[in-house]
């Protein structure tokens, strides 16, 4: 969050980039960490949401491991100065050089989404000598109520394999080379803000554990995965999400025996503590009357809005206007989808002022493009400042 202090500071800086308050990272980290040690939770940071080297230096600090999605995203955390022993990697579509190097590190466990897969990395691990502690990425088939560009555990979604599929096939997956099969995995979406879906995933994981150790599976851990939402309308009211809550929601609902419990959240971890700080270029009225705000930054900085109709809470922080007016925030792509908000309240804003889009930590900067050869949006930490 940008105090009265800060906001002078930024006003000569060029724009537009991230303004992260490593502050606030600082305290999100300490609740996530010491509610977690309540119960022996095991945190992993889904590494995607954002790779700024110094972020990732002080989750690093806080002794998180990490959850990836590509063979790059598995080589950026080791190269961070991850553990091996806490880096999973899941994802639908790994490729074959992609498996061979996460083999070759050694990482906790590669977390399988199809049964064609399970079969190549077998036959990866026994041509590499190798064996691979494997989870199995279940499709738990669950509403998680979130926007739907988003939700990942649907019986239709590309992402797990089916329950049903992974019991008809127990005794050939058991049986397969190079494979410890100890885990069992599920994400269900992201930006989850109906805390009670985290009850459903634990009745059908309760379900699913009970019917996989019958099935002969001997099951180690298990891992549920990210999601935790953040307050994207008000952030100001709830910069850190509220881990206690979910956290006491799983324990009071999981029965999966002594075995250790494993989160990978992105959102809940980064997104408050990170903003987007652009500059007002032009004010122009369409021909019905539109009033306009052209910024200097677009959906290659921030595509969220325009990829998924996300809401990011704007602000103009250098503005001294009483009067507010309503404006469309428009970037500068030649894309007519490149629009941040419509009928924004904002105090009469002119060339020059600087506008905040707020809680922008997570999935901002890592999913920025240099579409239009835009340069890629740089940090900024607010302990430089
Ligand atoms: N684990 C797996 C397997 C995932 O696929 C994801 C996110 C996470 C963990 C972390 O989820 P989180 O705790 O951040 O909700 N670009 C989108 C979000 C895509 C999420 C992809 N998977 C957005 O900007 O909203």
């Amino acid at each position: 969050m940008i105090s009265r202090k800060l906001k002078d500071k930024l006003a000569g800086l060029e724009t537009p980039f991230y303004l992260y308050d490593m502050d606030l990272l600082r305290l999100t980290l300490e609740s996530a960490v010491s509610m977690a040690s309540r119960y022996g939770y095991k945190l992993h940071y889904a590494i995607k949401a954002n790779y700024d080297p110094r972020l990732l230096e002080m989750i690093r600090s806080y002794g998180l491991g990490i959850d990836c999605a590509s063979g790059n995203e598995v080589r950026c955390a080791l190269e961070a100065g991850f553990d091996p022993s806490g880096v999973v990697y899941a994802g639908v579509g790994k490729k074959e050089s992609e498996l061979r190097y996460a083999i070759s590190q050694g990482i906790f466990a590669i977390n399988c989404e199809s049964l064609e897969e399970l079969e190549v990395l077998s036959a990866l691990a026994t041509e590499m000598g190798k064996t691979v502690t494997v989870a199995l990425r279940v499709n738990p088939d669950i509403d998680p109520k979130t926007n739907h560009c988003i939700d990942t555990g649907q019986a239709d979604s590309k992402f797990g394999i089916s329950y049903e599929e992974i019991l008809e096939n127990s005794e050939r997956i058991r049986q397969l080379p190079g494979l410890r099969v100890r885990g069992m995995h599920l994400h269900i979406g992201s930006q989850i803000r109906e805390l009670h879906v985290f009850e459903y995933l634990c009745e059908k994981v309760n379900v699913i554990v009970e019917n996989l150790e019958a099935a002969g599976f001997e099951l180690e851990f298990v891992d549920v995965g990210g999601g935790l939402g953040i307050n994207y309308d008000m952030p100001e009211n709830e910069p850190v999400p509220n881990f206690a809550s979910v956290f006491a929601i799983i324990h009071s609902h999981l029965r999966v025996g002594g075995r250790p419990v494993h989160f990978e959240f992105g959102r809940a971890i980064v997104g408050q503590c990170g903003e987007l700080i652009t500059r007002v270029l032009y004010n122009k009225t369409t021909a019905t009357g539109r009033k306009l705000l052209i910024v200097d930054s677009s959906m290659t900085e921030l595509i969220r809005p325009a990829l998924y109709g996300a809401y990011h809470n704007i602000e103009n922080i250098t503005s001294a206007e009483t009067k507010r007016e309503k404006y469309t925030v428009v970037g500068t792509a030649c894309e007519s989808t490149d629009k941040f908000d419509e009928n924004v309240s904002l105090p009469v804003s002119k060339r020059g002022d600087l506008l905040t889009l707020k809680s922008a930590g997570a999935y901002g900067q890592s999913m920025a493009s240099r579409y239009n050869l835009h340069d890629l949006p740089r940090s900024v930490y607010s302990e430089e400042l």
